[in-house]
């Protein structure tokens, strides 16, 4: 409410072009803010409103009176209705979520109305006007989206952060046709809108949490309201931004794309990672046994905590031959790689016969040299490739139903199985800079949260 009072304050009354304000929120057709002595009745917000749900020519021809019928309609377009009497005006503008009607004095300017208006529409987001380092990052203020057909628009508490937004500031990975620009693959937070055709359960002021193709790091982004989940009974809303993209990977890797059965053996690599945390606990629940690498004794203790049944550390030993001794030598049915280049090789010989190798990362590099194929025809290993943030919204529907369904009570229920995100650190979004240095130094056990202003 302040920055709205302060909008009227500063940025309309200020301008000296405007007597009074008040501004209507139009969802519940009443008045949230007016200057002292400008009080809009009910039957005038109804003329108001109803006037912008009217054909505005036809407004125009049979007039929109307010106040005693003082004011007479003089123009109407989809955006701004111009009333007028003999000494003043009341300018009425229009935006998805307001109307503000002012009065003006004679002879002043009524567009800085439509100016102010604007402002009203706008947020705090992550933004970067050059690739490059976490220094080009700062919060700007946006404009405010607003949901389209069947989408919500979800007021975010919390986001995280995932390595797409170190490659995308590095202008390595550009976000898929018709996502937002703003950084972001997910987020928690209140329902705010629902957007025209919205059939589904959701109503405002829910709790949600949203699987995002980009946009989470701002103070609202807009999402297909099948990609929006009940945030789990106990969880607060940063642990709920952990969750999404994170989970929703590892979930979709193990099942959808690795095929993991009980009895499995499941090598899961950045075993202490975001993705990883998540799918050690995910392959415990399926009966499979995972087994990790990391790159600290400490990483390896919290994955062992969270289910992993032995973990190796790559920097110290080879993880490949640890592995194959785990195994007595059979190799594990499914690995779950985020690493690529550097470990194709180590891979490979610790694979069982017909087992699965899931790339989904290349955090070790994309160049390989070396007979990659002649070694993996001999294992019969499959190797498959998967991205979450290009999938089409009918895929990650699916995905996500199949995880509200399957997963998410799992999050709530008492006792050993129950399933735990893993924060590391939670910033401020205003610390954004330290946020993305933080995850370049490889320190992170878990999810990095970003918390938005409320
Ligand atoms: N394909 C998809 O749909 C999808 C979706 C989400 C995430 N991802 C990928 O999944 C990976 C993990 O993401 P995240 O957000 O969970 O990461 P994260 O929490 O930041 O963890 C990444 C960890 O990987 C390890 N690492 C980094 N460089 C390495 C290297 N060269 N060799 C070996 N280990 C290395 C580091 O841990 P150590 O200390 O153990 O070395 C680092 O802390 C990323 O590659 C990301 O792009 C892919």
């Amino acid at each position: 409410m302040s920055h709205l009072q302060n909008l009227l304050l500063d940025t309309l009354l200020g301008t000296k072009h405007v007597d009074s304000a008040a501004l209507i929120r139009l969802q519940e057709r009443s008045l949230c803010v007016a200057s002292p002595g400008f009080n809009v009745m009910p039957s005038d917000i109804r003329t108001l409103v109803n006037g912008f749900a009217k054909n505005p020519l036809k407004t125009r021809r049979e007039g929109l009176y307010f106040k005693e019928k003082d004011y007479k309609c003089v123009r109407a377009d989809d955006y701004s209705l111009y009333a007028k009497n003999e000494n003043t005006g009341v300018i009425v503008v229009k935006t998805h979520l307001y109307l503000l009607v002012a009065t003006y004095s004679e002879g002043m300017y009524p567009s800085v109305c439509v100016e102010a208006t604007e402002k009203l529409e706008t947020m705090i987001a992550v933004h970067f006007d050059k690739p490059g380092g976490p220094e080009n990052l700062y919060l700007k203020e946006v404009a405010k989206p607003s949901p389209g057909e069947g989408e919500v628009l979800l007021k975010v508490a919390a986001s995280a952060l995932n390595r797409a937004d170190l490659l995308q500031r590095q202008g390595q990975y550009a976000p898929p046709p018709g996502a937002s620009n703003i950084l972001g693959l997910e987020a928690s937070g209140h329902v705010a809108e629902l957007g025209a055709g919205c059939q589904g359960p959701w109503r405002v002021g829910d709790p949600a949490m949203a699987l995002l193709s980009g946009g989470g790091q701002a103070q609202y982004v807009t999402v297909p309201a099948e990609l929006l989940m009940p945030i789990p009974a106990g969880l607060t809303m940063c642990q709920a931004a952990a969750i999404p993209e994170a989970w929703l990977t590892a979930f979709q890797l193990l099942h959808l794309v690795g095929n993991v059965r009980a009895g499995d053996s499941v090598l899961i690599h950045a075993g202490a990672s975001g993705v990883g945390t998540a799918a050690i606990q995910l392959a415990r629940m399926a009966g499979a046994t995972p087994l990790v690498t990391a790159g600290s004794q400490e990483k390896l203790q919290i994955a062992e905590k969270l289910g992993a049944a032995a973990g190796f550390n790559y920097k110290e030993e080879d993880f490949s031959e640890a592995t194959l001794k785990f195994t007595k030598g059979a190799g594990v049915n499914l690995i779950l790689d985020c690493i690529g280049g550097s470990y194709w090789e180590k891979n490979v010989n610790c694979l069982a016969l017909d087992g699965h190798w899931v790339l989904y990362g290349l955090l070790g590099g994309a160049v390989i040299s070396g007979p990659l194929f002649s070694k993996l025809l001999f294992k019969r290993g499959s190797l498959i490739t998967s991205l979450l943030r290009s999938r089409d919204k009918k895929y990650k529907q699916m995905l996500v139903k199949a995880f509200t369904e399957q997963i998410l009570p799992h999050f709530s229920t008492e006792g050993p199985q129950r399933l735990l995100p893993v924060l590391d650190r939670v910033y401020p979004v205003a610390e954004i800079q330290e946020a993305h240095e933080y995850m370049e130094t490889n320190k992170n056990v878990g999810k990095i949260v970003l918390e938005l202003p409320q």
